[in-house]
């Protein structure tokens, strides 16, 4: 197998950091993908910052040993607390989710009042009002935990009554702060998109970082001459979890129409 050929390894916690595969699939066609998702330990955001470093460790340990050339972080809480740790154990370039989301918000030049929302642990860390404010100082910006999102997420309740109350409950308030972004600072929420941007009402622009996570993937394989172009068709997709691989499957087919195939189980 030649060096270039080699997959990009990415995780999540659960099934959020799909949306971030998908993206990378999207511009990335030729290369070969590794995903994992922590099934068995979401959600990350309501744990200390030392589990989410010991579990994100594991995770990249295991997919470096699948000879991966790039690790993608998709997920924001693990992005905020342990992207350091990972990138000391790591001989490949290391891709987190913060970054490329807050210059994708920052796009434009329009963003004046930001509102982040995520887990708690990535509000906590202020990761995203840091990366904002070094590229405009004058920005202001906002952080606010949606916790529950993660679960109505891992349940497929990305929609419906119970799925906008908690909408309406978490950022009802925000509505007359006059708002023009806000950033989904969580991979799992671009799956509530629709009902998130309807409790926030017109007028706010919706980022999220998936896309904005792939291109800098592309670029970081670009720069280093890492691209898989040319050579043969990638392999099938894997897909790893660490619980559950059946539901994890069901709902990866039924929120983002990702047909996974068999979906292998790595218990830590
Ligand atoms: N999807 C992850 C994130 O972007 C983690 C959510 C969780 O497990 O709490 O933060």
């Amino acid at each position: 197998m030649s060096y270039n050929d080699r997959p990009i390894g990415i995780f999540d916690s659960g099934l959020g950091g799909l949306t971030v595969f998908k993206a990378l699939r999207k511009l990335l066609p030729e290369e070969n993908i590794i995903y994992f998702g922590d099934t068995a330990r979401v959600p990350y955001g309501t744990k200390s910052k030392e589990a989410v470093i010991a579990f994100s460790k594991e995770i990249a340990a295991y997919l470096l040993s699948k000879d991966i050339k790039l690790l993608v972080v998709a997920c924001n809480t693990a992005s905020s607390l342990a992207l350091t740790e990972i990138r000391k154990i790591s001989g490949v370039p290391v891709l987190g989710v913060i970054e490329p989301g807050a210059r994708e918000a920052l796009e434009g030049g329009e963003a004046r009042r930001v509102l982040v929302i995520g887990t708690s642990a990535t509000v906590s860390s202020r990761a995203y009002s840091l990366a904002l404010k070094k590229n405009d100082a004058s920005i202001y910006v906002a952080e606010k935990a949606c916790p529950l999102f993660v679960p109505l997420a891992e349940e497929g309740w990305c929609s419906g009554r119970v799925a906008a109350a908690a909408a309406e409950k978490y950022l009802g308030p925000q509505k007359r702060k006059g708002f023009d972004t806000i950033i989904l600072g969580c991979t799992h929420y671009p799956l509530l998109k629709k009902i998130i941007s309807a409790a926030l009402g017109p007028g706010v622009r919706v980022v999220d970082s998936a896309m904005a996570a792939a291109r800098s993937a592309k670029a970081e394989l670009e720069a280093g001459g890492l691209l898989r172009a040319g050579l043969r068709p990638p392999k099938a997709d894997e897909f790893i979890v660490s619980d559950a691989p059946d539901k994890f499957k069901g709902l990866a087919l039924k929120l983002l129409k990702i047909k996974t195939g068999k979906v292998k189980v790595m218990r830590f």
